[in-house]
Parts: structure tokens; C-alpha cells; sequence
């Protein structure tokens, strides 16, 4: 038997190298398609070329696609296929001579970091010479480890182990990771492999939650503030209406790092990070672009510059800035007069009326002719022919409801008359009760920042950062146009949180502030019934603010599955109830309402515009007469003789009347 397996490994064995045989070739089959399901392989063999023939066909016949390195002097690891790297394995026979430095080649281009997998074997054939077997497998244990003890293997770092027994045909499987840069190895048992159970993992949990245990690393976090004040309320719950963000995420970091026993020292800045001119990041976001920090403890907006320069974590703070105001009077968005009726009923009522015109006309020449006929002249419309202006009073006396003298007298122009009389009053009624009920309504019809930019309210924006960079950098073209039309130069527009709350209460403004604490200061300072009908627009139309981590950071795993643990414990939502103010509720429905010019502003025009087209017309009448004066001469003649018919007309008339 032994004699077998000796010969075995010389028919294998060239030189100094692992067995790599038929064995090797199901256990990294079971391993890499049971951890991680890949199916391709680089793999690191001081084997003959011949011999490299050979182990592709045993790969193959496992459908493994192995690109296999005999001679390792030339690889560096630089084109590397991002795309396809958390399906692919490094495997490295540790026995060979090279084995140590491509490993540090390794390690020097960062190539133990996520996504990147690593499987090291060797063999362990201790147990075919008793003696030496303890003094052989202390020292190449050892220096594989010893190895990997300067190697950047942290958390977020998948490299196997595979320690072959050559007697038995079996595999040991062994995890390497450090929890940071000043801590020794761990060395993780996963398992062992052999023919007839294929691979048996001790745990199938994933690293992020096996390597829970950081061993107290330090990591460092900064924290912004707008008020240096906020460092000794950052527990306390206390002045909500300063660095909320920061006082919310403040506990979830403290959180996170307990979670995963490090310790956190936070530093200050007074800015998120915005790019400076010459490229280079300042604040919290510098400190994260050059590494000095492993967190950011404070939320911030994921905006376009920033993708690529720190890597955000799902742990949202749910805030925002946005414009908020009180909705305005109807009256200030447009003509109260013309809304208790739709455009069509007025269409109808128009039509109504220009009919009744009509027919009255016809009625009222026949009853004037009818009293002429029988010598009946009952009063004054029936002495003088009624003309349409005669007519035009009527109606006007019944719509307007004040009456008028002429009386009808036979019975088709009194049918005409008391059908406007009653369709008059009804719709009278029923426009009255509509204005009043319009008086007290408020519009709704600012909903898009271009209405707001059309309608009469003014504006202002809480003087913090973040909304001076963001306004300033937007593009989309109407946001734009905002914030060139109505922000860019007017200093006036930046204001405090007290200022602009005050400004907001008054009415007709907008203030664009972040809603927790607008919310805030308007339940501690506003009437009940002022809490009505607050209406938000939001301009900048970003997510809330996420956490950030330092790009490529060996904790990322850990940090995102600590940021949902602590969403799904409920810890979030916690501290954001305790901070953030939700919309007030409106309790206290309407209150009175005074009626002043702007709600009168439609009839006050139509009078001043009335008065204006009189003194026109009464204007045209003065030249209309002095033209006429002029021409009177040329046509005296003529206009002596109507006069004179006219009168013969009256004189007659008035020797009827007198007969
Ligand atoms: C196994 O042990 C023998 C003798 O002790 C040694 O010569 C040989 O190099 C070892 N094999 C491997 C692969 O290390
Ligand atoms: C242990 O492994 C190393 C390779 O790292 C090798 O050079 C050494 O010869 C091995 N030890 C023995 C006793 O074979
Ligand atoms: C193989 O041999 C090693 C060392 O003797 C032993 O620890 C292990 O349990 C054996 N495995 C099996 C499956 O027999
Ligand atoms: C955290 O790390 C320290 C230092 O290594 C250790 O003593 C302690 O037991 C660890 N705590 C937990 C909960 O694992
Ligand atoms: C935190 O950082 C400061 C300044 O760098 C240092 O003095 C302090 O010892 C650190 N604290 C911890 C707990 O690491
Ligand atoms: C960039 O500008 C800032 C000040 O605006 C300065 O502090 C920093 O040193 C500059 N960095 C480089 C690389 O020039």
C-alpha cells in the first residue's frame, strides 16, 4: 500500500510541488461551485509543460475553465477582469519555490481585497515518515503563516486554505484574516474534504458574519457639525433644530462599531466635502478620498461627484430640504369672480340672456305698437318706442337684482319677464354661496417649482452648506433657470431657520429649509390653525442622505450588513422619531376670514377699467359733437326737415292723446 502511494507521488512529484492530481481536481471543484459558485480558475503549478496537459484534462473532465501558470516570473496581475472576479479563484500551490513571491507580488496590487478569492494548497505527507512528521508540519505550517502575517488579509478577504493529507486523500480547509493592520492572524476553520462526503463546512454562515470580531480595531470616523455646540448634544436629544443628521447618525456608528467590537475616535469638520478648485476634496468627504477615516459619521447626499470617491452604504437618514409654504388665498392665484361657474354655464347664461334680449325686444315694440293701435298709452315706454338699450336695462336690472320701472303689460312680455326674474334669482343664489365658500378656500395649484416661480410668493432658503453647493451646481434646466432667476445674486434670499419660519407663518413665502426642523420650529411657534394647508416642493430631487465609507474598505461587508441590522432592529427609525418632527397635524380647521382688496381685486379693475372706457367714450362724444357742429351747416336743410317731421309726429300724437 505504501509502496503504491510512493510511487504514485514520484510518477507526480516534479521536483519540488504539491500532488496535483485527480483529487486536487474535485476538491477545487467542490470548493469554489459549493462556496461561491464559479467555475474558473487561475491557478499558480511548478509543474511540466507536459504535465500542464494533463491536469487541464482532469480540470476540464470537472468542467473547471483553469488557465494554469507553469512558470510564474512573468504574471503580474494587471489586466484583471473586474467583471467576472467574484466567480473566479486564484489557486497557488504553496510548495513551490515561487509560491512566496507571488504572493507578495499579489499583495503589493491589492489583490486579497473583495471581490478577489484565493485558494493556497499544500501537502501535508507527514504520516509516511513518523520521525519527522511533527518537526515537518510545525515548520511549513509556520511559514505559510508566517507568510501571511504581513500579508493585507482583513475581513473583507477570501483566502482558503487547502492542506492535503497525502495517506488518506483528504483536505483540510482553513480561512486566513486579519482583523486589521496591527493584528496577528486568524486562522478559520472551515472544514475538510474527502471522496466519499465531498465537502463538509463547519459553518456555512458568510465572512461578514463569522469575522464579527474586529478584536477592538481602531477605526476612525468624523463627524460634521454647522455649531461646535453640537458636540456635547450628541446623546442628549437636545436643540433638534441644529445638525440633526449628525446627531442621528451619531448613535447608529457607535452602533455599528459596537457590533462589530472595534472602537471608533471620531474627529470634527465643519463641511461634508465639496471639490475644491484644484481637485482636491476638503471636509469629511477629503478625509475619506485620502483614507484618514474609515467612516463618515455624519449622512450625506449621494451626489454625482462623489460616486467613485467614497463608496455609500444604505443606511438613510430621512430628511431632506424642500420648500415649504403655506398654501395661499384662492384669490391670489386668480379671479374669484369668474370660478362659481364653469366656462360653459357662463357660455349658457350669456346665450340665455342675449335670447331674452331678443325676444323682449320683439315683445316690447309689439306692445308698444299694440297701446299706440288702442289709444293706451299707459306710461312712459309706452309713449316713446323702446329701443334695445331699453331692453338692455331690463336685464341688466334683473341680473343685478335691483328692479326696474318698466312694468309689462300684456301677457307675452310678462311671460318673458318672469322667466329671467326666476332664472336670475336661482342663479344668483347659487353664485353667492359659491363666492363665499371660494373666499375661504385656498389654492392648490402651486405644485411644481414653476408654479412657484410664477406665483406671487417670495422666497427664501436657509443659509446652510449643502444647499449652497447643491443649488449652484444643478443643471436640469428649470431648476436652473430657478436658481438663475431667483437665487443667484440675491443675498437676500439667505436667511436663518427663525427668520424664515417667521416669514413663513406671515404667508404668501416660501422657505426652503430641511423639513424636520422647518417642522419643528412651526409645531413650537405656530397657531393651530396656521398649521393648515403647508404645502413642500422639492427642488433638489435627491435621495436622503446615506452613510459613507472609505472607498474599498476591508469593513464594507460588515458595515452594510450592521447598517441593515440596525434598520431592521428599529434602532433607525428610534432616533429618527426622537429628532425629526413629522408635518404638524391640522386640528384646528378653518379659521375667519377677512375679505381685503386682493379678494376684491377683480371687481375694483372692472370698475377702473368701466370708468376708464366712459371717459373714452365720453372723450369721443365731445369731438364726435364738434365734428358734427362743423358738418351741421352742409346739412342744415335736411335735418330742419326730420326735426320738423318728428314734431309733426308728437304734435300728432299728443292731439290723439288729448282726444
Ligand atoms: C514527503 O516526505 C518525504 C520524505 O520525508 C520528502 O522527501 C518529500 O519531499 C515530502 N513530500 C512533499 C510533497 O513535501
Ligand atoms: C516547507 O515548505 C517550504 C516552502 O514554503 C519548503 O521550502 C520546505 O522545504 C518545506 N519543509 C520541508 C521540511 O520540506
Ligand atoms: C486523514 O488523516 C488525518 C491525519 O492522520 C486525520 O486527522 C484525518 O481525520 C483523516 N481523515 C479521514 C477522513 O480519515
Ligand atoms: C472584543 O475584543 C476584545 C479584545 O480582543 C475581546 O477581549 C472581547 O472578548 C471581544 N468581545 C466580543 C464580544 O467578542
Ligand atoms: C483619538 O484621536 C486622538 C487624536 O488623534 C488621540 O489623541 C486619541 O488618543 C485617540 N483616541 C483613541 C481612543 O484612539
Ligand atoms: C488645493 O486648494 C486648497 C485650498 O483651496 C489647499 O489647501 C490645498 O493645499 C490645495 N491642494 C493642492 C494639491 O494644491
Amino acid at each position: 500500500m505504501y509502496l503504491i502511494f510512493i510511487i504514485l507521488l514520484n510518477i507526480f512529484i516534479v521536483g519540488l510541488s504539491s500532488v496535483i492530481d485527480d483529487t486536487t481536481g474535485k476538491f477545487i471543484k467542490s470548493l469554489t461551485s459549493s462556496i461561491h459558485s464559479s467555475a474558473s480558475i487561475t491557478a499558480f503549478f511548478c509543474i511540466k509543460t507536459d504535465k500542464a496537459v494533463e491536469v487541464t484534462k482532469i480540470f476540464s473532465q470537472y468542467s473547471l475553465i483553469a488557465d494554469i501558470h507553469t512558470s510564474f516570473d512573468n504574471y503580474n496581475f494587471d489586466n484583471v477582469n473586474l467583471q467576472i472576479a467574484h466567480q473566479h479563484y486564484y489557486v497557488i500551490d504553496f510548495d513551490c519555490n515561487d509560491a512566496v513571491s507571488i504572493i507578495k507580488l499579489a499583495n503589493m496590487k491589492r489583490m486579497f481585497v473583495a471581490p478577489f478569492k484565493w485558494l493556497i494548497i499544500n501537502d501535508q505527507n507527514m504520516s509516511i515518515t513518523n520521525d519527522i512528521e511533527d518537526d515537518y508540519y510545525e515548520k511549513n505550517k509556520s511559514s505559510l503563516f508566517s507568510v501571511f502575517k504581513n500579508i493585507n488579509i482583513y475581513p473583507d478577504s477570501e483566502v482558503f486554505i487547502g492542506q492535503r493529507e497525502i495517506i488518506n486523500n483528504t483536505f483540510k480547509l482553513l480561512s486566513l484574516y486579519r482583523p486589521s493592520f496591527n493584528h496577528d492572524l486568524i486562522i478559520e476553520n472551515r472544514g475538510s474534504w474527502n471522496y466519499r462526503n465531498g465537502l463538509v463546512l463547519t459553518n456555512h454562515d458568510s465572512s461578514s458574519r463569522r469575522r464579527r470580531d474586529l478584536k477592538k480595531t481602531p477605526l476612525k470616523s468624523c463627524l460634521v457639525m454647522t455649531n461646535p455646540d453640537t458636540l456635547n448634544h450628541l446623546t442628549d436629544y437636545k436643540n433638534k433644530l441644529v445638525d440633526a443628521v449628525t446627531k442621528a447618525n451619531y448613535p447608529w456608528i457607535i452602533h455599528l462599531v459596537n457590533r462589530i467590537n472595534a472602537t471608533v475616535n471620531f474627529t470634527v469638520r465643519d463641511t461634508w466635502g465639496y471639490k475644491d478648485k484644484n481637485g482636491s476634496w476638503n471636509g469629511m468627504i477629503g478625509l475619506l478620498d485620502s483614507g484618514e477615516i474609515d467612516i463618515g459619521g455624519t449622512g450625506t447626499f449621494l451626489i454625482p461627484e462623489r460616486i467613485g470617491v467614497v463608496d455609500y452604504v444604505q443606511l438613510y437618514t430621512p430628511t431632506g430640504s424642500k420648500f415649504l409654504f403655506r398654501r395661499p388665498p384662492l384669490s391670489y392665484v386668480s379671479n374669484l369672480f369668474t370660478l362659481p361657474f364653469s366656462r360653459s354655464v357662463w357660455l349658457a347664461i350669456v346665450i340665455f340672456l342675449f335670447l331674452v334680449c331678443c325676444l323682449l325686444f320683439i315683445t316690447m315694440k309689439w306692445e308698444f305698437n299694440l297701446s299706440i293701435k288702442n289709444n293706451n298709452p299707459m306710461s312712459y315706454y309706452k309713449t316713446i318706442k323702446p329701443t334695445i338699450s331699453d331692453n338692455f336695462l331690463v336685464i341688466l336690472g334683473a341680473v343685478s337684482q335691483q328692479g326696474f320701472s318698466y312694468e309689462a303689460t300684456i301677457i307675452s312680455t310678462r311671460i318673458i319677464i318672469f322667466m329671467v326674474l326666476l332664472a336670475t334669482l336661482s342663479l344668483y343664489a347659487a353664485y353667492t354661496a359659491n363666492i363665499v365658500a371660494l373666499l375661504q378656500s385656498t389654492t392648490d395649484s402651486i405644485k411644481t417649482l414653476t408654479d412657484l416661480m410664477n406665483s406671487p410668493l417670495k422666497i427664501g432658503i436657509y443659509d446652510i452648506v449643502y444647499s449652497r453647493y447643491i443649488l449652484s451646481t444643478i443643471e436640469e434646466p428649470v431648476r436652473k433657470e430657478f436658481y438663475e432667476k431667483m437665487v443667484k445674486g440675491n443675498e437676500h434670499v439667505w436667511m436663518s431657520l427663525t427668520e424664515g419660519i417667521q416669514k413663513l407663518r406671515q404667508g404668501l413665502f416660501a422657505f426652503h429649509v430641511e423639513v424636520g426642523a422647518g417642522y419643528q420650529l412651526i409645531q413650537e411657534t405656530f397657531e393651530e390653525d396656521e398649521k393648515c394647508g403647508i404645502n413642500e416642493i422639492d427642488i433638489f430631487n435627491l435621495l436622503n442622505p446615506l452613510l459613507v465609507i472609505k472607498r474599498q474598505s476591508p469593513y464594507r461587508e460588515l458595515i452594510r450588513v450592521g447598517a441593515m441590522w440596525i434598520h431592521e432592529t428599529g434602532l433607525q427609525k428610534r432616533d429618527i422619531r426622537r429628532l425629526y418632527t413629522e408635518k404638524p397635524t391640522c386640528v384646528g380647521g378653518t379659521s375667519f376670514v377677512s375679505v381685503g382688496i386682493t379678494e376684491c381685486y377683480a371687481a375694483i379693475s372692472t370698475l377702473f377699467y368701466g370708468a376708464a372706457l366712459t371717459f373714452i367714450i365720453f372723450i369721443i362724444e365731445i369731438i364726435w359733437k364738434k365734428w358734427f357742429d362743423k358738418s351741421e351747416i352742409n346739412v342744415e336743410e335736411n335735418d330742419m326737415n326730420n326735426i320738423e317731421i318728428d314734431e309733426e309726429n308728437i304734435s300728432q300724437l299728443d292731439v290723439d292723446y288729448l282726444e
